[in-house]
């Protein structure tokens, strides 16, 4: 048996009596009830190879592919292997990235509040980081409890809020941190078109409600765009109050992973002259959360 400690009484839990290096489907079983019960789950001095973080994470579903728009280096050349996002300040050959590079910039945007790969049609089911250097000093990651927040909020607020669509864009986040915007091309707009998803999701295994919001969102289908930018920044206040978030402070060996439908997080800044060095493996969701085939009747 696994052990589960709850670091808050519902949202973040850590899991301990397991070695993630030698998984069996009854121990992943556990690991699961966990995972659906909290959404957020904390292992310590758990240090896995990638490979193992690969058979890990593929327990959740299926491995997220992902696009990228910027290529990293000539020939693609990589830090880690691939199927998993390189979260580091570390070029391919692990020397510090420079001020301008614009894989640092596209890590920048991970400090806006966001959930992953909502700009995708389907999104990320699951996120999982694993630290091989941590920073001295900041570099923590915050958890959103987007359950709480939507259970906080009363009827009369919450009722507006069912049914509706908001765009995702992977660019605005990118656009925000400093991207040249003349460096996106229509090849690589193409690669990561703007799409629709549901303001409010309801989880597949405890049928609970919450908000999907991140700063990806551009606008409301149907909402005049002012009212709607205020109601998204409206409603990212209250999810990310401090009684429904948790700062994870990482150290060396930690394995952190959440549930993207219900939550959302964000990277703290950090010493960016000292290495820090993370993996994320990132598995897909089982569909779009809005169906293909709908079309905004404008
Ligand atoms: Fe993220």
């Amino acid at each position: 048996m696994i052990s589960i400690k709850p670091v808050t009484p519902e949202f973040v839990a850590e899991i301990g009596d397991v070695d993630l290096a030698r998984l069996t489907d009854a121990v992943f079983a556990e690991i699961e009830a966990a995972f659906n019960r909290y959404a957020v789950l904390v292992f310590h001095r758990q240090p896995i190879s990638e490979e193992q973080q690969l058979a890990f994470a593929k327990y959740f579903g299926e491995l997220e592919f992902s696009p990228q728009p910027f290529v990293q280096t000539p020939g693609d050349k990589r830090r880690i292997g691939v199927g998993m996002q390189d979260i580091s300040n570390l070029d391919e050959n692990g020397k510090l990235l420079t001020h301008t590079d614009n894989r640092r910039l596209i890590n920048l945007a991970n400090q806006f509040w966001h959930t992953d790969s909502t700009f995708k049609r389907t999104p990320a089911k699951m996120s999982m980081l694993t630290a091989q250097s941590v920073s001295p000093t900041g570099g923590e990651t915050e958890f959103a409890d987007m359950r709480a927040a939507w259970d906080a909020l009363p009827a009369a607020r919450r009722e507006p809020l069912e049914g509706l669509i908001a765009e995702h864009d992977y660019f605005r986040t990118r656009l925000m941190v400093g991207l040249d915007p003349e460096s996106i091309s229509p090849e690589r707009r193409a690669l990561r078109p703007a799409v629709p998803q549901v303001l409010i999701r309801t989880h597949p295994a405890n049928g609970r409600k919450s908000l999907y919001l991140a700063s990806h969102i551009t606008k409301i289908y149907g909402m005049d765009d002012a009212a709607a930018r205020r109601l998204v920044d409206e409603l990212t206040e209250h999810a990310t109050q401090p009684a429904f978030t948790y700062q994870h402070h990482w150290a060396v060996g930690d394995v952190v992973l959440w549930d993207n439908r219900c939550t959302m997080h964000r990277g703290r800044p950090f010493d960016e002259s000292q290495p820090r060095a993370m993996r994320r493996a990132t598995i897909s969701d089982v569909g779009p959360t809005v169906p293909e085939n709908w079309h905004h009747a404008a």
